[in-house]
């Protein structure tokens, strides 16, 4: 069937991590809600967990694990390596299928994580664009280190001057983990400068980013690679509503009790409930979480925690002793609730989906980052788009002394109003990047209008 842009089909090929399939899938509906014929390609594992807009087909390839995905995997990198393996093949299988359905697919959207994905695309002369699930400034550390302009592991002389113009300096603990402690998850560190090594052989590079919250940097990396900002990938719903039905991303690789959540929420006064969520990879150690009980109870605040490893039975007596201000979910609707009016503060590991997610609705943060990506991320929320603090540590983990400080500087203390104010004001920026005519969207327009056409 001719669709409104011709016989245009893009194929998006996802990584089965929530915070990689989010983003991939609102990519995946706002080609669709522009008239482009979109499939989605996800693993067995996960594909019955995917619930998008009947407009998109959703179709299996394999990472070799097909009954129970990354768990039954010994490592991560042997993970991976299955992937690559399998996922290449049934990848090539899928194009093939799709190709003689009627519209041939004529460009591969696919996750970082999968940088095989452009060998299959260019085996098929097909165009191809990775979609890069990070902030462009932790890119472009990375590409620093592909490029030879740091060395691992960093030491803090060589972080004295901005390593890339726009860029405040930085300390060691403001790299991404990988870098600051490159031994440890080296699996993924290889992966990542990997992708880095054929990046410019892509016909597009998006990232899900805006032009607004990463300017002088976007237009470093423009010049070396064909790099666009699309973002925030966020459900229209919860930005300019253009999508009807865009009320969440279509994936939930677990299972929530939202309406328990929701129900909690409206009988709270407006703005004052502390959300807490260390997002879907990172388990706080059991001191942590110690700290993060105490300091929500110390706080008097109520609070509302996203907490998956609660039933853990060495942590259950304490969850019991917190008492009443709080509720702890093993999982929620993070956008339901951060959208909540009665949601005043988000606690969060600075993932970069909870990080836009948190600009985007304009909830002032604290980050309490993990490992990877994070760091960075919190440097961001506090340092330069001021719209939070971070939580220092101490002996490796946040006291709940320190998680109360923070938590009473965004709610009520001297610098609240500010954070308050430019939290509303990113909220506005990240509309307008993704509003028709903003930089997001006119992005996505001329990546449309260069889609080859291939008749049937
Ligand atoms: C990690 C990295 O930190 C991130 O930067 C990278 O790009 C992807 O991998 P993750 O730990 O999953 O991500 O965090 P985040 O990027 O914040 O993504 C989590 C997603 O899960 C968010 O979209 C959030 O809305 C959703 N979520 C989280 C829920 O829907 N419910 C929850 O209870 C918690």
């Amino acid at each position: 069937m001719q669709n409104q842009r011709g016989h245009a089909h893009v194929l998006v090929v996802t990584y089965p991590a929530q915070g990689h399939i989010n983003p991939l899938l609102q990519f995946a509906k706002r080609l669709t809600s522009k008239g482009v014929k979109t499939t989605v390609a996800t693993t067995p594992y996960t594909i019955d967990s995917v619930n998008v807009d009947t407009a998109i087909a959703v179709e299996p390839i394999s990472d070799g694990f097909d009954e129970g995905g990354f768990n039954q995997a010994p490592t991560l990198e042997a993970y991976l390596d299955s992937f690559k393996t399998a996922g290449s093949k049934t990848l090539a299988e899928l194009i093939i299928k799709l190709n003689n359905s009627g519209t041939p697919v004529c460009c591969v959207v696919y996750d970082s994580l999968l940088s095989w994905a452009l060998g299959v695309a260019k085996g098929f002369g097909i165009p191809a664009a990775i979609m890069l699930t990070n902030s462009a400034t932790v890119c472009s550390f990375y590409w620093q280190i592909d490029r030879g302009g740091l060395t691992l592991p960093v030491e803090q002389e060589t972080l004295a001057a901005p390593m890339v113009p726009g860029l405040p300096s930085l300390d060691i603990a403001d790299l991404p983990s990988f870098l600051a402690q490159p031994t440890n998850q080296s699996a993924y560190l290889a992966l990542i400068l990997d992708k880095l090594g054929t990046l410019d052989e892509n016909d597009w590079v998006f990232c899900n980013s805006f032009d607004d919250l990463e300017s002088a940097l976007v237009e470093a990396l423009a010049a070396e690679w064909p790099v666009v900002t699309i973002g925030p990938m966020v459900p229209s719903f919860y930005l300019d509503r253009r999508i009807e039905g865009d009320t969440s991303y279509g994936a939930s690789l677990w299972n929530h009790g939202n309406d328990q959540c929701l129900k909690w929420l409206d009988s709270k006064p407006l703005k004052s409930v502390v959300y807490v969520s260390f997002g879907s990879m990172a388990c706080i150690s059991t001191d942590q979480f110690q700290e993060v009980a105490w300091g929500l109870k110390a706080s008097n605040m109520p609070f509302l925690w996203v907490a998956k490893e609660f039933k853990d039975h060495r942590l259950l007596e304490l969850v019991d002793s917190i008492g009443e201000t709080g509720l702890i979910v093993t999982w929620c609707n993070q956008l339901e609730v951060l959208a909540h009016q009665a949601v005043g503060c988000f606690v969060t590991h600075c993932g970069w989906n909870s990080t836009l997610e948190g600009l985007s609705l304009g909830v002032p943060m604290v980050g309490v980052p993990q490992w990877s990506d994070q760091p960075t991320n919190a440097k961001f929320i506090a340092d330069v788009w001021k719209v939070g603090v971070r939580a220092k540590r101490d002996g490796g983990i946040v006291t709940r002394e320190e998680l109360g400080k923070c938590l009473t500087e965004v709610m009520s203390g001297e610098r609240s109003g500010e954070i308050k104010s430019n939290a509303s004001r990113w909220r506005e920026l990240a509309k307008e990047a993704v509003s028709a005519g903003g930089s997001s969207d006119k992005n996505i327009e001329e990546f449309i209008a260069k889609l080859p056409n291939p008749q049937v």
